[in-house]
């Protein structure tokens, strides 16, 4: 990664690109292997087309120390075992702060700091906050894409083992009424 000079990007908010844009990355049901509650549910839908759950498109702004770089993600609507589709989720190994701008669709953000959860309903023009020590995982609750912006220091680094080990606090599940939101039970 290298340093960028100052620059203006350009955020086109119905289409949810960025301009320039930076790298790509596209996360398939295969890669969110231990995140859902039901295994089996999971292991059927990569067997059955692992489709892309989410995609995140980042500014050319370097993941370095001091530096603040900013992505876009979409999660695709979706359930695995009633479950909603999410991001993985993680924690910031350097305990930094972070925030996400709701664009479009409709979404939650679970924040666990290993005792604590919180839910955001993120909507277009919501931001969201994490502050330091918050491991976050965002949900689509809705039936149509959720594209989110998230702006955060490029020194943050990502820790996704932590998720892995101590869960997020409540997992959301698609309910009656919208989301449903359940104690965390181990895989
Ligand atoms: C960066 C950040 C977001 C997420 C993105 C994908 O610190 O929180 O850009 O990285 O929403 O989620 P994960 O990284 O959990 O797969
Ligand atoms: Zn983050």
């Amino acid at each position: 990664a290298v340093p960028v000079p100052p620059m203006s990007i350009r955020f086109d908010q119905a289409a949810g690109t960025l301009s320039p844009e930076g790298p790509t990355l596209t996360r398939r049901m295969s890669d969110l292997e231990g995140l859902f509650r039901d295994h089996e549910a999971w292991e059927k839908a990569v067997a059955d087309g692992d489709p892309v759950v989410y995609s995140v498109i980042s500014s050319p702004v370097p993941e370095i120390d001091r530096e603040l770089p900013q992505s876009i993600t979409t999660i695709q609507p979706g359930t695995t075992g009633g479950e909603l589709w999410m991001t993985k989720g993680h924690q910031h190994p350097n305990h930094q702060g972070e925030i996400y701008l709701g664009i479009s669709g409709r979404g939650g953000l679970l924040m666990f700091d290993g005792t604590e959860t919180r839910w955001v309903e993120m909507t277009p023009g919501t931001i969201g906050y994490m502050p330091p020590g918050w491991a976050h995982r965002s949900v689509n609750i809705g039936d149509e894409p959720y594209s989110f912006l998230a702006v955060y220091p490029g020194g943050a680094g990502h820790d996704y083992g932590w998720v892995l080990e101590h869960g997020m606090g409540l997992r959301a599940l698609s309910g009656a009424d919208g989301v449903e939101l359940v104690d965390y039970v181990e895989g």
